[in-house]
């Protein structure tokens, strides 16, 4: 008798040396190390390499120069950013051009994915404004960079800070839903950049890697700490769900939330901005949690990532709509870590379903049942 458990809850897929989720403890393990080791201490690049360290040949000791190189590659591709193109959503934008770019296993494939959130990220976001793109500078840290070609001028340290620590946390979280995608693609042999483009196309929702945009569309609308609770009732009552609450594994606080709460404090004192959205947020939080308790007793339903993400992005001057493509900037080391993982010790991933359709139609000899052409093609 085969048990189904739906959506995979529970289910152990695959084995991993990248990263471990302990959603009893709220812990994250990255590599040997936790996150408060390297949120706000390490550099994007060097986390990627402790990442990547074993799954490429020959990869260099720092991939700073190595990634820099490879944003200018990508460069090339930005061209076809044009007029239709430029109209779509900046998701889509960096779907689009990310197809553009050669499937391969090697290292060089890898460094070019790895580059091209950034830079097709910031381009895209200038052309939807009606601004031409900016070039990369190959001598700067991909956070750096990025803000550089987002804004048209270099960013100041506390900015590429803020950013760096937004990268190096999301950068893997054990088998989400957008790794898993990953995971599946690569287990097939297709390659490199259609497991990352399968990866990104699972992050999009809103369940995933598409909460923070509608997270400050929640701020704005509730506008002051007074008008939280009601505004929270009212959504609930319409049977939404509250955008940055709740996790598949996490019955505790998502460590996540905590690294990034610190890193938008350092940023507003940097900015001299110290109250601000922050504010609103805290009475946010402290109510929805309060009303989740409430509501979900048996549920433990507590902040996840993707709340202080969107006042972390959105004081870096990021466009809500374009949060969810900085996740997958972060992420997308995760993702080929992962994809060569899977290709290097895994084997082709082929669950089962339970079918529950319609028992099997007798059939008299010669005639054939409805539909049983279509059901033929249908494979
Ligand atoms: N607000 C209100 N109710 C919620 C929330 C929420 N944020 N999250 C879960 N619930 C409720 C569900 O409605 C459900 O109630 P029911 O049993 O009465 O139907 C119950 O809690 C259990 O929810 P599930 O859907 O079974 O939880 P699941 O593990 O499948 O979903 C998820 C996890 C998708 C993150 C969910 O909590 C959610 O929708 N959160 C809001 C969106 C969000 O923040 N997404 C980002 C997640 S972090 C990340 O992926 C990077």
């Amino acid at each position: 008798m085969i048990e189904a458990s739906d959506g995979l809850e529970g289910v152990i897929a695959a084995h991993t040396v990248l990263s471990e989720v302990d959603g009893e403890a709220g812990r994250l393990v990255i590599r040997g190390l936790s996150l408060s080791e390297l949120a706000g201490v390490r550099s994007y690049e060097w986390t990627a390499r402790r990442l990547w360290d074993g799954f490429f040949e020959a990869l260099p000791e720092d991939l700073t120069g190595p990634l820099g190189q490879a944003r200018l590659e990508v460069w090339s591709e930005v061209a076809a950013l044009d007029g239709p193109l430029a109209r779509r959503e900046t998701l889509e934008i960096v779907r689009a051009l990310l197809a553009r770019l050669a499937d391969g296993e090697d290292l060089a494939t890898a460094l070019r994915l790895l580059a091209a959130p950034a830079v097709f990220t910031a381009a895209a976001i200038r052309a939807r404004r009606g601004e031409a793109a900016v070039a990369p500078d190959p001598r700067l840290s991909q956070a750096a960079d990025f803000l550089r070609m987002l804004h048209g001028a270099p960013a100041n340290p506390a900015q590429v800070d803020a950013l760096e620590a937004y990268l190096v946390t999301v950068i893997d979280h054990g088998l989400n839903a957008s790794t898993f995608a990953a995971r599946v693609a690569a287990s097939t042999r297709a390659g490199l950049t259609s497991a990352a483009i399968a990866g990104l196309c699972a992050l999009k929702g809103p369940l995933h890697g598409g909460a923070p945009g509608p997270v400050i569309e929640m701020l704005d609308a509730i506008g002051t700490p007074d008008n939280a609770r009601p505004w929270l009732e009212g959504a609930l009552a319409r049977g939404e769900r509250l955008m940055g609450f709740g996790h598949r594994i996490y019955r505790v606080r998502d460590p996540r939330a905590d690294a990034l709460k610190a890193a938008v404090r350092r940023l507003m004192r940097a900015q001299n901005t110290p109250g601000g959205r922050l504010h609103l947020a805290e009475a946010v939080e402290d109510a929805a949690l309060a009303i989740l308790a409430e509501r979900k007793p048996d549920r433990s339903l507590a902040t996840n990532v993707e709340f202080y993400t969107a006042l972390l992005l959105g004081g870096l001057g990021l466009p809500a709509e374009a949060f969810t493509c900085l996740f997958a900037a972060g992420r997308m080391a995760g993702w080929i870590a992962h994809a060569r993982e899977q290709v290097l010790t895994g084997r082709l991933i082929r669950p089962q379903s339970l079918y529950v359709g319609p028992a099997l139609e007798r059939v008299a000899f010669g005639r054939s049942p409805p539909g049983a052409s279509q059901r033929a093609q249908g494979l």
